[in-house]
């Protein structure tokens, strides 16, 4: 659709960015934080350890300061599970409690919103050693994590997201750090049982936020892209189809619906992986209701039809892997790619919006888009990231059409409020509007410096969004 008259972002849009705690916080075992999942991996070769990252558990004032300059509304923050529960369950740390309570203070402090993530990637070792998420007894302990959340930030916190991108956690968990296949010989029916428990734990506490929070608003954050047919072959068509299904219907379908998608049942179904449902909690999930949607884009993926021969590359979050007989992946021949070989695709993201809109008609809001590149810092302290400009100007544009279009959008959190360590590629790959002055392995003096999107998102954030403009 050629736009002409264009509708404008809502007045009380919710303009931030986001982080997690593993990624920025550091501190990673000091004041009583227990190890996570993240902590106890061996880490991709060449990059940083998770101990340090960019000492945001020393330096969030500075660096809230800092988005409180560029005007933020709101801030993405994760908590650290095994920070306030070292052991995941029972004994609760409150140098934690009180460390969250800070950063939310903070938050208040400056009139930004603050947008919590419950759980972002870092299950608590403790509670990995006793199964994960493979152990029933998982949704108990997310239960109860999140009954301590909302006991001591829900009069702050209005808005809550349950888990990062679950999706990954299943598809991609072993690139994240956060699978472990020793020992499994169906590794479908391992993921999709964990899968099954993420969503029931999740369900559950969408409804104890509704009880315990006044005014509390709650949804997902899984990671959306629209799939593409590598060409309009209709058995390309139905490739798209298996993998949008797998990849993304499946966690709206059921954080929204409490369904579970036919397509995907039938995947599992013939991999033998199946997973174990008790009585009463196709209930639990039907009636659970996210007031809103959260979801992460960096790109869209294509894919053509597999016979059953294709072969699974490993990949990751956005470049994917192929899964023989449902779809292959083939890559975009139209779109660009980063350094760090993600496709961009701005348009792909305006139809993901509508896709979604018009499957859930839910309210949304962009939990993470963003571009990881090698950002240098000039001997003058300056960081020209026009390529992060423009990549975020071209999403930007496309969420203003979507909303002209009567797509409901809430805000943009991209990712990342200030650099921090990556998944799996180190610090290097940096997504911040914050520099940190650090390298992999030599931490320098972690100051902070100001990029140019740093400035540019200032404007965009006092125009609301009408003069994106370098
Ligand atoms: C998302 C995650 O998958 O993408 C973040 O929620 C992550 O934790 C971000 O950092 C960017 O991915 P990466 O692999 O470049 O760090």
């Amino acid at each position: 659709m050629i736009i002409k008259k264009m509708k404008g972002l809502p007045e009380n849009f919710l303009w931030g960015a986001s982080t997690s705690a593993y990624q920025v916080e550091g501190a990673n075992l000091i004041d009583g934080k227990g190890p996570s999942v993240q902590d106890i991996k061996t880490v991709p070769k060449g990059t940083s350890e998770l101990d340090v990252c960019s000492d945001f558990y020393h330096r969030y004032k500075e660096d809230i300061a800092l988005m409180a300059e560029m005007g933020f509304k709101t801030f993405r923050f994760s908590v650290a599970w095994s920070r306030v529960l070292p052991e995941g369950t029972g004994e609760v740390n409150p140098k934690g409690i009180e460390f969250y309570s800070n950063v939310i203070d903070e938050c208040l402090k400056y009139g930004i919103e603050p947008l919590v993530t419950m759980f972002h990637f870092d299950l608590p070792a403790a509670l990995e050693k006793r199964g994960g998420w493979s152990n029933r007894d998982s949704v108990d302990w997310f239960y109860d994590f999140a009954k301590i959340l909302f006991e001591n930030y829900g009069d702050r916190v209005k808005y809550w997201l349950t888990i990062n991108e679950q999706n990954m956690l299943t598809l991609v968990g072993d690139v994240i750090g956060t699978t472990d296949m020793t020992g499994v010989t169906n590794k479908y029916k391992k993921l999709y049982q964990e899968n099954h428990h993420m969503l029931l734990a999740q369900a559950k506490v969408m409804h104890l936020c509704h009880e315990m929070v006044p005014g509390g608003k709650i949804g997902p954050a899984p990671n959306i892209s629209l799939v593409y047919p590598a060409t309009c072959k209709p058995k390309d068509i139905l490739a798209a189809q298996n993998y949008n299904a797998i990849r993304s219907w499946l966690y709206l379908d059921m954080a929204v619906w409490g369904r579970y998608n036919n397509l995907v049942w039938k995947f599992l179904e013939e991999r033998d992986a199946i997973p174990e449902i008790l009585p009463g909690d196709m209930e639990i999930m039907e009636q659970a209701k996210p007031d809103f949607i959260g979801f992460n884009y960096y790109n869209t993926a294509t894919v053509e039809w597999d016979d059953g021969t294709g072969v699974a590359v490993a990949g990751d979050q956005q470049t994917g892997v192929t899964e023989p007989g449902m779809y292959r992946i083939s890559g975009n021949p139209n779109l660009t790619r980063t350094e760090f070989g993600w496709e961009v695709d701005p348009e792909g993201f305006r139809s993901t919006m509508r896709e979604m809109y018009s499957r859930y008609h839910l309210p949304m809001i962009v939990t993470e888009n963003g571009l990881g590149a090698h950002d240098k810092l000039t001997e003058d302290g300056k960081i020209h990231d026009d390529y992060r400009i423009d990549y975020l100007r071209r999403h930007i544009e496309q969420i203003k059409l979507a909303v002209s279009e009567g797509v409901e959008m809430m805000g943009y959190c991209p990712w990342s409020a200030i650099d921090l360590v990556s998944t799996h590629e180190g610090v290097v790959k940096r997504y911040g509007f914050i520099y940190v002055n650090r390298d992999e392995f030599d931490l320098k003096d972690m100051a902070r410096y100001k990029k140019d999107s740093f400035y540019w998102y200032k404007k965009v954030i006092e125009t609301n969004g009408e003069d994106l403009s370098n």
